[in-house]
């Protein structure tokens, strides 16, 4: 475990420097207004964004020619291109891809049947910019408004936003891919005149299957889960070859009725791409759409990009190394495209314990999350992990200690023991500073 800081006058001079170009979520800012992308917000209760998300914000790595993320993009829409035809022979979906991805409440919950007491709402997973507004958490929030401009197919791209642990995989800005497809009693029946979209019907659970909603028919709901499904799998195969082993697995989102997620077999595990259903008819009606029965899916590109070019580390996407780029710029989208990895630097790992302030020995007061945030404020992406790896209360004083792991890691150089330690302590002393909590 490490010390408390021997120079501690020198680092918290250090601290307050870098603390004047930046914040965190525990502290409010000293200034009651946030500016994100131009537009100036007011600082609430709620509001828990950091400097550092809202600077990644500015970057649209989706739209970046050659980035990876891009080309996962690109293989995705190029298929639904060639998939869906109008009787033109042109594409049928448009693409939104530069959808400002501040969104308020309503947008990324409510318009999705959210109720008000769902976890996804939760403080401690979102970046709330204040009460109205959050950084979308899914660009499933976009669904509703582009239903009632009146589209029937369309893709959205977006970055999304979730406070999460840090490790290899996780990261707090990702990207997602959604997709709406819905369809007149017309169009998905052709000339069967008799057939119809809706009904009260009662047998609303098929005999092992999954649950349909009542007011669908079951040749509607079968029809639609029957596209959904080969255009995903068809996806698969797109992405993974023709070879790809898959499932489908029984999910609920408050969106959809039933819910699927599709799952891959890949590198000797089931690893879940998307998440999917029929969409809910009353978010339909909500948005004035009376006469069709629709589709959704979601997926997330860091996932499919890590597996399709062997990319370990998701901190990887945010490199500006041109040894990272410069793999990618091949014109052939269809081409193979491995990673190799730019050497792997030594770890560096050093622990933080400190007991909670006693106020806050409850987990409602402190979470993780605020920590990682934190550390990723303080450190950015010279972590690489950071791991809870022990918790007890003092038996007699009823006092909460709490150990991290964090471990540290440059992705394109050897960092000194002597810069680390450094980083270290201003973690140590914000911790202290921020959270009140005293270091052991
Ligand atoms: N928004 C969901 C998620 O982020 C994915 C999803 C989109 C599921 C649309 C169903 C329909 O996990």
């Amino acid at each position: 475990m490490l010390q408390y800081a021997t120079n501690i006058v020198k680092i918290r001079q250090k601290l307050v420097k870098h603390f004047r170009c930046s914040s965190t979520s525990a502290k409010p800012n000293l200034t009651d207004t946030i500016t994100i992308n131009n537009k100036t917000f007011k600082r609430d209760d709620y509001t828990n964004i950091t400097d550092k998300i809202v600077c990644l914000a500015q970057k649209s790595l989706h739209t970046t020619p050659h980035h990876p993320i891009s080309l996962v993009r690109q293989r995705i829409v190029n298929y639904f291109y060639k998939t869906f035809l109008n009787s033109r022979r042109n594409p049928l979906f448009s693409v939104y891809d530069n959808l400002s991805p501040i969104v308020s409440l309503a947008q990324n919950f409510d318009s999705l049947l959210i109720p008000e007491n769902h976890p996804s709402r939760l403080k401690s997973d979102c970046y709330y910019i204040n009460r109205e507004y959050l950084l979308r958490a899914h660009t499933t929030a976009h669904q509703a408004e582009l239903i009632r401009a009146g589209l029937d197919n369309f893709l959205i791209v977006g970055d999304v936003y979730r406070r999460d642990e840090i490790d290899s995989k996780h990261y707090p800005v990702f990207h997602q891919l959604d997709a709406v497809r819905l369809k007149t009693k017309d169009q998905l029946f052709s000339c069967e005149n008799d057939l119809k979209l809706f009904d009260c019907d009662d047998t609303a659970c098929i005999p092992g299957g999954p649950t349909k909603q009542r007011c669908h028919t079951f040749e509607a709901f079968k029809l639609m889960e029957h596209e959904l499904k080969t255009t995903l799998v068809g996806l698969a195969k797109e992405l993974f070859g023709n070879q790809v082993r898959y499932r489908w697995v029984d999910t609920s989102f408050p969106f959809t009725q039933p819910s699927w997620e599709l799952e891959v077999y890949y590198n000797n595990e089931w690893l879940e791409i998307l998440g999917c259903g029929i969409m809910m008819q009353s978010l339909l009606t909500n948005v004035g759409v009376n006469n069709r029965i629709g589709w959704a899916f979601g997926l997330g590109l860091e996932r499919i990009a890590m597996c399709l070019f062997k990319i370990q580390d998701i901190r990887l996407f945010w490199s500006n190394d041109s040894g990272f780029l410069n793999q990618f710029k091949d014109d052939d989208l269809k081409s193979p495209i491995i990673y190799k990895p730019i050497s792997q630097h030594p770890q560096c790992i050093h622990d933080i314990s400190f007991w909670l302030p006693e106020d806050k020995t409850d987990s409602l007061s402190f979470c993780s999350n605020d920590f990682y945030d934190l550390v990723r404020n303080v450190a950015g992406d010279l972590v690489e992990q950071v791991l809870l790896v022990d918790q007890f209360t003092h038996p007699k004083s009823g006092k909460k200690s709490l150990c991290y792991r964090i471990i540290y890691r440059h992705m394109e150089r050897t960092l000194t023991n002597a810069e680390v330690n450094e980083v270290h302590q201003l973690i140590e002393c914000a911790a202290s500073d921020q959270f009140g909590v005293t270091i052991r």
